[in-house]
C-alpha cells in the first residue's frame, strides 16, 4: 500500500494520524481545546474506537478512509443537517471519480452511499461547542463488516480494488468543497434536488426504523430541511432520523 501524503485543496488542513480512537473525537477536541481552525481535517489509517449513527461501532481497520472535517457552517443548529446531505453527495460524487464505470451508487437516506444493494459509506455529523460541526465520513475501500442489519460492501468487493486512501481522501475533499459553497450561496435546495435524483427508493415503499418502532409506507420526498417524508395511509410522517430498508 502507499503512503504518500494526501493533497487536498489548500483551504484544508490536514491532520495526519497512523490510528486515533475515533477522528470525530480527535476532531472535537481539537475544536475545544482552541487549536483548530474552520476546515481542518483529521485523518486516521485506522480507528480504535470509530463511531457510526445511533450509537453504533464502525469497523476501522487500515485501508479504509476515516475523516472528520471541522466547519463552523453559521447557520442555525436544525439546518446543520443539510451538510450531511452535502457530504453524502461529495462520497457519491468521490465514489463515481474513481471507480470503474458500470457500478451502479445511490444515495440512501440521510447520508449513506450504496454500491448496488449494500453500504459503502457513512456519514456521522456532530456538534460540539457553541458554533462547531463535525462531519465525519467512512468510506469502505477495501474492508466492509459482516453481519450489519443493513448488508456491507466495500470497493475491493463491488470490483474496484486499488483504490487508495490518499486518491479518495482528495477526491471527496474536491467534491465537498463544490457542493459546500453550492450549498452556502444557493441553500439547500440543489443539494436537496440532486440529492433525490440519486436516491434509493424514492416513490417506493420502505420500513423505517425508528427507536421504538417500525414503519412502513412511501417514500415521498424529502423535507426542507432533509427530513424524509413517508407516506401512509394515515397521511404523510416526517421522520428526522431512524434506519431505512427497502422492502
Ligand atoms: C454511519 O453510517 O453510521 C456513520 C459512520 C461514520 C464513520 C466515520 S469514520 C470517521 C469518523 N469517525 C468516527 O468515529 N466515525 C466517523
Amino acid at each position: 500500500m502507499t503512503s504518500r501524503t494526501p493533497r487536498p485543496p489548500p483551504l484544508y488542513r490536514l491532520v495526519s494520524l497512523d490510528t486515533v480512537e475515533s477522528t470525530n473525537d480527535e476532531a472535537k477536541r481539537l475544536a475545544e481545546d482552541g487549536t483548530a481552525d474552520e476546515w481542518t481535517l483529521v485523518w486516521a489509517r485506522a480507528q480504535t474506537a470509530g463511531r457510526g449513527r445511533h450509537g453504533r461501532s464502525w469497523e476501522s481497520p487500515e485501508g479504509n478512509l476515516y475523516c472528520s472535517l471541522l466547519l463552523r457552517p453559521a447557520c442555525p443548529p436544525g439546518q446543520a443537517a443539510e451538510i450531511g446531505f452535502v457530504a453524502g453527495l461529495a462520497i457519491f460524487d468521490a465514489i463515481g471519480s474513481l471507480v470503474l464505470p458500470g457500478l451502479e451508487a445511490w444515495c440512501k437516506w440521510p447520508n449513506d452511499v450504496l454500491l448496488g444493494e449494500a453500504k459503502v459509506a457513512g456519514v456521522l455529523l456532530e456538534t460540539t461547542g457553541a458554533d462547531w460541526l463535525v462531519v465525519g465520513v467512512g468510506i469502505n475501500l477495501v474492508h466492509y463488516p459482516a453481519d450489519t442489519d443493513f448488508p456491507a460492501t466495500s470497493l475491493w468487493q463491488q470490483g474496484s480494488p486499488g483504490i487508495t486512501v490518499e486518491d479518495m481522501l482528495e477526491a471527496f475533499c474536491r467534491h465537498f468543497l463544490t457542493w459546500y459553497k453550492r450549498w452556502r450561496d444557493e441553500g439547500f435546495t440543489p443539494i436537496r434536488e440532486r440529492w433525490l435524483q440519486r436516491a434509493r427508493g424514492l416513490d417506493e415503499e420502505i420500513s423505517v426504523r425508528l427507536s421504538g418502532e417500525t414503519v412502513t409506507g412511501v417514500f415521498a420526498g424529502l423535507d426542507d430541511d432533509g427530513a424524509l417524508i413517508l407516506e401512509g395511509p394515515d397521511g404523510d410522517r416526517r421522520i428526522a432520523a431512524g434506519d431505512v430498508f427497502f422492502t
